[in-house]
């Protein structure tokens, strides 16, 4: 069953940029627009209809994603991942080290070397981390560990269980880095034994961009220095200082993205119809087959380890990654990324020049393999 009812542009497109970004449903976007037609007031700031109105339908999403997600605590929303992973590493109180690895996307590697105390960073092994290598370096001063489920260069899935069992015996947090993970597997927060789970919305769950979030549990929310302090975060203001809502609200200062959350929650209805096995089956079986078909053809060298989702990394001998991405637009109409992926260490050693990411999701089918083939050999015989 083709789904380009559903997403337009892939009859324009061969999309494969989803790790960046993936295409939003029709029916997302038709919830945002009955949200600006139907919808009025601010949530949680008003007792008539229109806002307690939006302020159920806000809610109601975040109940739904946290049913989705296995959270059983709370569930905040943030603009992205990014804003989660620094919520983090500037709210918390660590007295200790804090581990990470070579292999993070910038965004949990960069706000730690801003904020941590001591940094010591796991290295990861052809895209794959090892759950002995953390053995290493995972001690009784270590305050948290945090490490990505799945890596947005190589797409591999990593032992998050493993890793979070290891930093607990340590007396740990533990902090997982879900942006390319939510939606893409079938993530149980509370069941991984995570202390907190950043993700993306607009990624593996299909939502508008200026969507995401971080789920913790009880105790880091007592303990989580809120980011932003203002209008809604607060139920009492004197001269002499303020007193924090409970969680989430705390977290949650200033008027949030309500049409980018009820676009979220219209993504997560279609994501769960179709379901989470459905598009992972289909993400990456079509992964499988371009790793496969790439290595066969000269002059291409692919960095997939086996364990991988849809996403397949590779490079042309001689090519910089980004003319490559290019004529895969200009000759092919095929949207690919290209160049470091925001995670320059998780290159060092095997394509420090970058490479150029294709990456699948439920709607791609045999046609767009095929088209991103003949046009990766159409460039391969231009030198
Ligand atoms: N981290 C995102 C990517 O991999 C932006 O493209």
């Amino acid at each position: 069953m083709g789904l380009s009812d559903d997403f337009p542009l892939t009859e324009e497109v061969v999309y494969l940029d989803s790790a960046a970004t993936t295409l939003t449903p029709v029916s997302a976007g038709d919830a945002m627009k009955r949200f600006t037609e139907e919808c009025g007031g601010n949530y949680g700031r008003g007792s008539h209809r229109l806002a307690r109105d939006v302020t159920r339908r806000y809610e109601n999403v975040r109940e739904e994603l946290s049913g989705f997600l296995g959270v059983e605590d709370h569930l905040v929303f943030t603009k992205n991942s990014t804003e989660a992973l620094n919520a983090c590493a500037r709210g918390l109180p660590l007295d200790g080290a804090v581990v990470t690895t070579t292999l993070e996307h910038h965004s949990n590697l960069v706000p730690w070397m801003r904020h941590a105390d001591e940094l010591r960073l796991v290295e990861h092994r052809g895209g794959v981390l090892r759950p002995g290598d953390f053995e290493e370096v995972v001690d009784d001063d270590t305050a948290l560990v945090t490490v990505t489920q799945v890596s947005n260069v190589y797409g591999s899935v990593q032992p998050v269980e493993d890793i979070g069992e290891i930093a607990h015996d340590h007396g740990a947090l533990f902090l997982i880095d879900g942006a390319q993970s939510a939606g893409h597997l079938d993530v149980d927060v509370d069941e991984i034994g995570a202390d907190l789970f950043a993700f993306s919305g607009h990624k593996g769950l299909l939502g508008p961009q200026g969507t995401g979030g971080l789920a913790m549990t009880e105790a880091v929310a007592a303990e989580l220095e809120p980011l932003l302090l203002g209008g809604g975060g607060v139920h009492s203001v004197t001269p002499e200082g303020y007193g924090l809502e409970p969680a989430p609200q705390r977290f949650e200062s200033g008027t949030p993205n309500l049409p980018g959350v009820i676009g979220l929650g219209a993504s997560l209805d279609y994501l769960r119809d179709l379901g989470v096995k459905r598009a992972r089956r289909i993400s990456r079986r079509l992964g499988i087959e371009a790793g496969e078909r790439l290595s066969g053809l000269d002059g291409v060298e692919v960095f997939r380890p086996e364990n991988s989702t849809g996403v397949v990394s590779f490079s042309l001998d001689g090519w910089n990654p980004h003319d490559v991405a290019s004529l895969l637009d200009r000759i092919g109409s095929v949207c690919v990324r290209s160049g470091h992926h925001c995670a320059i260490p998780a290159l060092k050693g095997s394509a420090e020049e970058g490479t150029v990411r294709a990456s699948f999701a439920l709607y791609n089918d045999d046609d767009d393999l095929d088209t991103f083939l003949e046009t990766v050999e159409k460039i391969l015989s231009i030198t």
